[in-house]
């Protein structure tokens, strides 16, 4: 054996895997594993897509004004929300039906949330129920996003399974009381739901088992469709969610400071500021310009997490800067798993991790209690 061969046989070998770094190259990568009606589904946004492009714009728009000679030495970006303390200030978005992307779907996310000690959120329509998740994962912080249904036991329910399962807060999304109108799902007729592919919390539901009326899968999918678009969804049930829960409630979807002001009164422990990743209004607010007015209405009563747009550390620094307590991981952890399952999760949030550890360091901030000595100007 030439030299030359030995060291390509080295390398075959320790089977060395080239992972992709940014979210651009993780998402073509992405593209390249799942299928088109699956892939379309997860990039694409509602209308023109005009909100999507809006989000990630709005970063460029806001710079940061960094501060010097701080001793950034002891660089410590840990987070605390709702009693338990979390290294990085990242959790993941839920997302539904996880086995789009990858064969192991969410079972494979939250082990590598677990793994790293990131907060996982499970969504309603996921493609493993709340308690095969919490099985995969029994110490990893949890906590369980309910869509509300029409038929209000069925919410009750999971909440109360979650609780038993150990998921540490609910998170109720309130942008979506219909799906909205995205072009690319009509056009390729790609409905995930409707093929049955977000029903494992239903299907494990006891509330949701005994109202149906038939057992096939048409009627179990019917039935799903029927309880999940819930145009009457109103304050109301936040109050009736919380005589029935004692774990903390966010409302995730807030953009607009005056519901700040209801949330509080309904006791509302969280908010999530957030536009659903574009997918539902098109032409709303871009969530990161929506942010500092929602902060400023909190008042830091309560927690204020945000998503939509964040795709790299220096995002992570902007949104903490305007006010967010920590930010939500949506995409780029999806294309993480397709690309590279349960490792590619983990590769995602190390990513972050060290992109916004840097750029805290560089910006002046040893602590995430320091961040308001940053200034975000607009550019
Ligand atoms: C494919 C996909 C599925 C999603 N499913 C859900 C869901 O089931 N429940 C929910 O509250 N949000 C869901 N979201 C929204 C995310 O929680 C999050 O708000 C969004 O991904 C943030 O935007 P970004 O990923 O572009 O940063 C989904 C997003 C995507 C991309």
């Amino acid at each position: 054996m030439n030299q030359q061969e030995g060291l390509l046989s080295v390398e075959t070998d320790r089977k060395e895997i080239h992972f992709p770094l940014s979210f651009e190259e993780w998402e073509q990568k992405a593209a390249g594993m799942m299928q088109p009606g699956g892939y379309g589904y997860a990039c694409s946004g509602a209308g023109k897509g005009e909100t999507g492009r809006r989000n990630e714009e709005a970063f460029g728009k806001w710079a940061i004004v960094p501060r010097m000679l701080s001793d950034v030495s002891d660089g410590d970006m840990s987070v605390t929300l709702f009693g338990r303390t979390y290294k990085t200030p990242f959790l993941l978005a839920p997302i539904g039906m996880q086995k789009l992307a990858h064969p192991e779907g969410e079972l494979a996310s939250v082990k590598a949330a677990s793994n790293l000690n990131v907060p996982f959120i499970l969504s309603t329509v996921a493609s493993h129920s709340i308690e095969e998740v919490a099985a995969a994962a029994p110490t990893g912080s949890k906590w369980f996003q309910l869509y509300w249904s029409n038929n209000e036991e069925i919410s009750f329910s999971m909440v109360e399974r979650a609780e038993k399962a150990g998921y540490e807060a609910i998170v109720v999304t309130v942008d979506t009381v219909r799906t909205g109108f995205r072009e690319t799902d009509i056009r390729s007729e790609f409905s995930p739901l409707s093929k049955g592919l977000g029903k494992a919390n239903y299907v494990s539901d006891p509330a949701f088992m005994k109202a149906l009326k038939s057992q096939d899968d048409d009627a179990i999918v019917a039935s799903i469709l029927e309880n999940i678009q819930t145009l009457s969804l109103h304050w109301r049930h936040i109050a009736k969610l919380k005589e029935r829960t004692n774990l903390p409630i966010l409302l995730k979807g807030i953009l607009h400071p005056e519901d700040v002001q209801t949330a509080l009164e309904y006791g509302v422990d969280g908010i999530i500021v957030s536009n659903h990743g574009g997918r539902q209004l098109d032409g709303v607010i871009g969530a990161l310009d929506a942010l500092p007015s929602i902060a400023e209405a909190v008042q830091k009563r309560i927690p204020v997490l945000f998503d939509s747009g964040i795709r790299r550390g220096t995002d992570v620094v902007k949104a903490l800067a305007l006010g967010a307590d920590a930010v939500l991981i949506g995409r780029p952890f999806l294309y993480g798993l397709a690309a590279h399952g349960q490792q590619g999760v983990e590769k995602v949030i190390e990513g972050f991790t060290r992109e916004t550890e840097i750029s805290l360091s560089l910006s002046g901030i040893a602590n995430l209690s320091q961040i308001g000595r940053l200034k975000m100007v607009r550019a």
